[in-house]
């Protein structure tokens, strides 16, 4: 097995720095030292095979994206990105694991929609990959099937509040499967939107002729975001089930999960980079001599980007800052303007929803080291020590220690990274969500299992070297 030596760097952990070197023994680390090691008696560092130099730069676990949907079915069409395609941009972002979601609807067997999901990523994914079961359609075979997949490793499983006809499970539903999920260690993840609700809205609004995509944005109300978040984590209260709640924009929800979580409750947010960056304003509102008004459905995804007016982008920062949110993942769902976005022209609602962000997360989220939002410890663990608890798979991932996997990647603090279609983008999409974002950081060197996948602006990966993950129970709850 090859060794490689990663000297120089500073190894930041989601509770400190340290400079030190990384011994890396085929596809584990082996070693954390002290710089100059040979001092210690240790005669490995003579020995490597491969020295790589990260004098000046981060040297952090490989990011953990835990929300994508690589190649959904959505509206009609399906997401553009493969599990080739999309895990190729993340390694060159700088993410080494990420989680999707296999699916299953109304009528449909949790096994096949697994199977499936297995089928479609099995042999492509260029990282390492484990997935969540949506649970689209709650039934007598589908809550049966729950603890089967703790044994397959799918821990965690999403339902939707929203999305009536499509995924929406009631009430009644959600606490059929919370109650066996405690049973079973499972955690819940919620789409926490009043659904119902946001369709008579989005109805009238297109009735009234209203159909570009700033009115996915006003359908879609904070409201509707609270009220959910609320009634997901009182059900989540009367079954004992632990809750996750997903891609999280509205400040009032955040309030939500906060005073739950002061209350003890085993509660946790995720809110991803478009909710800290992008606006019901400056986004969805866009026009563009290309697109028209219609240059907002680049940005429609649910929940929505929110009013800047209204503050939620500088709450969800101050929200990680204090632990009312703890996760950042992406939601990576894209969709390309040409013949997808655009079957929603003349009604935002058959706009199939989704931002792709895999390729940026670690970027966007360490210029809110660079602003000040965040430190460069609490900007590792929210995208991937706490991933790695949360989803079950920490100590292998989400940490540089003896033992874990050898997902490193060395990120330069000096070096710039200029987001957009013509620059640097490896996601198959044919327009650039984060077109013009200025980022004072570079990913360097990207190490998956102890195969450099990133050199610089090279890529030596192959499709097939990431495997599945099967994971553990969440470990945040221990
Ligand atoms: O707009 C989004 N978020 N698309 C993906 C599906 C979901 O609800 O996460
Ligand atoms: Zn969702
Ligand atoms: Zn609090
Ligand atoms: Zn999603």
């Amino acid at each position: 097995m090859a060794t490689t030596l990663i000297t120089g760097g500073t190894v930041v952990s989601a509770t400190g720095r340290v400079l030190a070197d990384v011994l890396v023994d085929g596809e584990t680390i082996v070693a954390v030292l002290a710089p100059g090691s040979t001092a210690l008696g240790h005669d490995l560092p003579r020995t490597v095979d491969r020295v790589i130099d990260a004098t000046g730069k981060y040297v952090i676990p490989g990011g953990i994206d835990a929300h994508t949907h690589m190649q959904l079915p959505f509206g009609g069409t399906s997401a553009s990105d493969t599990f080739e395609t999309g895990t190729a941009a993340a390694a060159w972002g700088g993410t080494t694991s990420i989680v999707d979601f296999a699916v299953q609807t109304y009528g449909g067997k949790v096994q096949d929609g697994l199977a499936a999901w297995h089928e479609l990523a099995a042999g492509n994914c260029h990282i390492d990959y484990g997935f969540h079961q949506i649970v689209g359609g709650v039934d007598d075979d589908s809550l049966a099937a729950l603890p089967w997949l703790v044994d397959e490793g799918i821990t965690s499983y999403k339902m939707f509040m929203a999305y009536p006809g499509v995924f929406y499970a009631d009430d009644a539903q959600i606490l059929k499967a919370m109650q066996v999920a405690a049973d079973n260690g499972l955690l819940t993840m919620m789409h926490a939107e009043n659904g119902p609700v946001i369709d008579v809205i989005a109805e009238q609004l297109v009735k009234q002729g209203k159909t570009s995509p700033y009115y996915h944005g006003i359908a879609r109300v904070w409201q509707a975001e609270e009220e959910a978040t609320h009634r997901a984590i009182m059900l989540s209260d009367i079954t004992g089930a632990p809750l996750y709640v997903v891609h999280v924009s509205a400040k009032q929800a955040v309030a939500q999960l906060a005073a739950a979580r002061d209350n003890g409750k085993n509660v946790f947010g995720e809110t991803c980079p478009q909710y800290l960056y992008m606006s019901l304003e400056e986004q969805l509102g866009a026009t563009s001599e290309e697109w028209g008004d219609f240059e907002g459905a680049k940005y429609v995804c649910s929940t929505p980007v929110r009013s800047r007016a209204e503050g939620h982008q500088d709450h969800m920062w101050q929200a990680l800052r204090t632990n009312d949110l703890q996760m950042v993942s992406t939601d990576h769902c894209p969709f390309c303007m040409k013949d997808q976005k655009e079957l929603g022209l003349g009604d935002f609602r058959k706009i199939p929803n989704g931002i792709g962000s895999v390729e940026h997360r670690m970027d966007l989220m360490y210029q809110g080291v660079v602003t000040g939002q965040i430190t460069l410890e609490r900007w590792v663990e929210l995208t991937s020590t706490t991933p790695a608890r949360m989803f079950g798979m920490y100590g292998r991932k989400g940490v540089i220690q003896p033992g874990a996997d050898a997902d490193i990647v060395i990120y330069d603090p000096n070096g710039h990274t200029s987001i957009g279609i013509d620059k640097k983008h490896h996601m198959n999409m044919d327009h650039a969500a984060w077109e013009g974002y200025e980022i004072d950081g570079k990913v360097d060197t990207v190490i998956s299992r102890g195969r450099v996948l990133v050199e610089g602006d090279a890529f030596h990966g192959a499709k097939g070297h990431g495997k599945f993950l099967k994971r553990g129970l969440s470990q945040y709850l221990i």
